[in-house]
């Protein structure tokens, strides 16, 4: 039987009839195992840290189903655009014999196509449009009342989060608590954390891919955003807006406790600092002290109001200082150094000993002048008891 009629095929031998199919054919098979690979390489992103595929709060849902119905959306008119483009291409492709000058009918001022193809993306636009405008509403402002019952069965109070990024690291202050801290941000489940976001040097972006979109944290402009995180866990944020050289190292993380787990945290963080008890963290107390430390990072406390901003002017003046974490329970973290690292004694000692192996491009070497002026260079002994020092310090019921 004749797979490809001649009346379809008017002016073409069978066997040149039949050949085009077996090469497009051959590629359409070749582009299989990519089809899988992606497929592969997308169901793995579910598993990652940073995920949007794996939402954790009602923000970062929410935002994932909208996500859905435009990627299907698309999807569908992809596959019905590609499918009529190669049916077209293969039915009205240029066969042997042909005419040089003959042209396919024209089809030009068709009204009936015309509207076809105008009113059909009209529509679809609408549906994309109407559920993303309703989303944008819907997650403008916190909800509260019934709405929030909805979303978290409970009937929490907010809580307010300044979030600071610096380059290259995020500080959380508590305004309500007066709690200060960098690189990791404890919140309690099912609570609306409202975030103020705010820069003193160049644009960031907050972003917990599990829990929210992000928003962009710019100097001089009061961004405001809100999630609630739905269970306990440990979620990674980035920067997500290029602010310099360490911008890929400008991570945090985010720890969501249940009530009684972020009391707990709360009641640490507003101790003082343990005492200093062991001759190695008094050596290391000391050096902090002398060698310059205490120009950028305080150890002793809370923040004062005012003090990180000081040192954020004195750094646009060329003073030396920068705004830098505070270390008063720097041993209450699992992290340091943007959160790229674990807090471990190796670790640190290769902070310490040099940062810029550790995180190129960072204040640190750049300002103190322990990495910058040859003379002040730490040496391992004082290395060894400034790990020491800031390995103790953490609440100090503990
Ligand atoms: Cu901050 Cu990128």
């Amino acid at each position: 039987m004749d797979r490809y009629p001649a009346e379809l095929f008017p002016g073409v031998e069978t066997r040149e009839r039949m050949a085009p199919i077996k090469p497009a054919l051959r590629r359409l098979l070749t582009l299989l195992p990519a089809v899988f690979l992606l497929a592969i390489v997308v169901a793995g992103c579910s598993e990652s840290a940073q995920s949007t595929f794996d939402p954790k709060g009602p923000v970062a849902d929410r935002q994932l189903s909208l996500f859905w119905l435009i990627f299907w959306m698309a999807a569908a008119v992809f596959i019905v655009v590609e499918v009529a483009l190669l049916y077209s291409i293969y039915k009205y492709r240029r066969r042997s014999g042909q005419d040089d000058d003959q042209l396919p009918e024209q089809i030009h001022g068709n009204t009936k196509l015309e509207l076809t193809w105008t009113i059909i993306p009209f529509f679809l636009l609408l549906a994309i449009a109407v559920p993303t405008y309703i989303t944008i509403a819907d997650q403008h402002s916190p909800p509260t009342g019934n709405k929030l019952l909805d979303m978290t069965g409970a009937d929490n109070a907010p809580i307010t989060v300044d979030v600071i990024g610096h380059q290259w690291w995020w500080e959380f202050r508590y305004p309500e608590l007066g709690i200060t801290t960098a690189n990791q941000m404890h919140v309690p489940t099912n609570t609306v954390i409202n975030m103020n976001l705010i820069s003193t040097d160049v644009i960031h972006s907050f972003w917990v891919p599990k829990l929210g979109g992000k928003t962009d944290v710019i100097p001089g402009r009061d961004n405001t955003m809100w999630w609630i995180a739905s269970e306990e866990g440990v979620f990674e944020g980035q920067c997500a807006e290029l602010c310099g050289v360490a911008h890929g190292q400008m991570k945090f993380i985010v720890v969501a406790h249940d009530a009684e787990g972020y009391q707990a945290w709360v009641d640490g963080q507003l101790q003082p600092p343990a005492p200093v008890v062991t001759d190695a963290e008094r050596r290391g107390q000391n050096v902090f002290a002398m060698k310059g430390c205490v120009l950028c990072h305080t150890a002793t406390g809370q923040d004062a109001f005012g003090v990180q901003e000081g040192r954020a002017a004195g750094f646009e003046q060329g003073s030396g200082s920068f705004p830098g974490p505070n270390l008063t329970h720097f041993a209450s973290r699992d992290t340091f150094a943007g959160a790229i690292i674990d807090r471990s004694e190796g670790n640190l000692r290769s902070w310490l000993r040099n940062p810029d192996d550790v995180k190129p491009g960072n204040r640190m070497s750049e300002l103190a002048p322990v990495y910058n002026d040859r003379t002040l260079r730490l040496s391992s002994e004082e290395i060894d008891d400034l790990i020491a020092y800031l390995q103790s310090r953490e609440p100090s019921f503990n």
